[in-house]
């Protein structure tokens, strides 16, 4: 059927802002390409366990600035404005709750996301610097409960802390260190509140971010995995195999990735 006239002029109004983005930075095909790549056919729930826990800590983020907008970071204030936000700001009981349980919704999704990895053997070549990379993120996701657990600054807040600086002073070899850094004194104080709310609101979501656009980049470079009772798991008789490399100038002794040199 032919285009009415009407019909092209609205096209053409939306592919000219995309078509000029495209020729300025790749970025459109670069989002088709993340959309409409390839994944094995019998990929099933337990594989967006990856894509819950982005969005739990997207919500994280989103809830996390705005109770930035009301939060006080001093020992003489954060108490009761957290208070504030709770009782007085529109919708703050909401905005606070959802990034309260949010935080334990992120952790659990965490790991039920890495026991996928583990218990369908992702983390295995290719993958491994992935799984580090995922291992980082653990760690930065239990900082960011660890540092935000101060913050509303009541009693359970303050002794909850005072236990996990002590257990950090005990480790071995750079314990004593690590808690006097984070500490910032001789005890939990002002300087401590501070220092918690910057590494929770600035240092650790930064670093967070940076490592999700690694983690999804060498998720996207190396697919993802069938599950191994798959008949197109990889090194099954079935499943499809790379072509041989082909000697070429240059190149000493091809193989296929993976597969020990004759
Ligand atoms: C903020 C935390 C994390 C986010 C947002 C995240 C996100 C994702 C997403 C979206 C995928 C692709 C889909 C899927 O397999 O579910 C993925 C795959 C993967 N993740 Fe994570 N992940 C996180 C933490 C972790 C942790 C803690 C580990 C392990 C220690 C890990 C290891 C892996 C590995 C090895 C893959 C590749 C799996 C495959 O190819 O089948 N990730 N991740």
């Amino acid at each position: 059927m032919a285009k009415s006239p009407r019909r092209k002029q609205v096209e053409a109004m939306i592919l000219y802002p995309v078509d000029w983005l495209e020729e300025r930075s790749g970025l459109v095909g670069g989002i088709k390409y993340f959309l409409f790549r390839k994944v094995p056919g019998d990929t099933g729930w337990a594989h967006t366990l990856g894509s819950a826990t982005l969005t739990a800590f997207l919500v994280q983020a989103i809830t996390g600035v705005i109770l930035a907008m009301y939060y006080k970071p001093s020992t003489n204030e954060a108490y009761a404005s957290v208070q504030h936000i709770t009782n007085d700001v529109e919708f703050g009981w909401l905005v606070r709750g959802m990034h309260r349980w949010g935080a334990s919704v992120f952790i659990i999704l965490l790991f039920f996301h890495m026991a996928r990895v583990f218990l369908y053997g992702a983390y295995k070549y290719p993958r491994e610097l992935n799984w580090i990379v995922g291992f980082i993120l653990l760690i930065l996701g239990m900082f960011e409960g660890f540092t935000g657990y101060l913050l509303p600054y009541d009693q359970t807040a303050y002794w909850a802390t005072v236990v996990g600086m002590n257990i950090t002073a005990n480790g071995p070899f750079v314990g004593t260190i690590l808690g006097q850094i984070m500490q910032g004194g001789p005890a939990i104080g002002p300087d401590t509140l501070s220092r918690f709310y910057s590494l929770h609101m600035l240092v650790a979501p930064g670093l967070i971010f940076a490592l999700i656009g690694l983690h999804l980049y060498l998720v996207i470079r190396l697919g993802v995995t069938s599950p191994p009772w798959s008949k197109e798991a990889a090194g099954s008789e079935h499943a499809e195999r790379e072509p041989e490399p082909q000697p070429r100038a240059g190149l000493v002794a091809p193989t296929t990735r993976g597969r020990p040199e004759a």
